[in-house]
């Protein structure tokens, strides 16, 4: 007897520091419909860009979980997360780190993104691994210009086939 499929409960979650991955992830959500989470530190990050760039490296170095204001959902009522990231130092930024350590992946569907100006490293390898016992579907690395925020590298039809590919999921 054919099983009957379980309809799937979906998050998009994210972090954003100068709005490259919100743009992809606010694609995600037009299109899938799921709710749409923003990470935020309980400690901003502040000053220089090059400040930001070499607290950043600092971080990613220790692999340091910066502690998250509350998400305001229960992780338990959801099987299928999308996560987005900006590439930092080759990896995940360490607000991803933290939220990716803080749920129990096994039996659970991730669904990874993430965002670089052109050197996107291991960052996708990176949080598979943290989320051990996950299914790993449909991961999409998305380059933008490093010269200006917002201007997408990746050929607009890849970024929808990949869309597409969400919404039968
Ligand atoms: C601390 C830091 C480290 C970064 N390291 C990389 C990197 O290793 N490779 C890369 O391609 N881009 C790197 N970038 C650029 C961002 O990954 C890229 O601009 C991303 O799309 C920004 O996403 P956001 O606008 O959502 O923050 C870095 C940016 C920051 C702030």
């Amino acid at each position: 007897m054919a099983q009957e499929k379980r309809p799937r409960k979906a998050v998009i979650i994210y972090y954003s520091m100068d709005g490259n991955t919100k743009q992809i992830a606010e694609r995600v959500h037009e299109t899938i419909g799921a709710p749409l989470i923003r990470l935020e530190p309980v400690v901003p990050y502040t000053g220089t860009d090059e400040e930001i760039i070499a607290q950043g490296q600092e971080e990613v170095e220790r692999c340091y979980q910066p502690e998250l204001k509350p998400l305001g959902i229960h992780l338990q009522a959801y099987d299928t997360f999308l996560v987005g990231t900006p590439t930092w130092w080759y990896t995940m930024a360490s607000p991803v780190r933290s939220f990716l350590s803080m749920v129990d992946w096994r039996g659970k569907t991730l669904i990874p993104f993430q965002t670089h100006a052109g050197w996107p490293g291991h960052g996708l390898e990176d949080m598979e691994r943290l989320c051990q016992g996950a299914e790993v579907s449909c991961p999409m690395t998305i380059h933008f210009s490093p010269q200006q925020f917002g201007k997408l590298e990746t050929p607009q039809k890849e970024l929808d086939r990949w869309l597409s590919e969400l919404r039968v999921l």
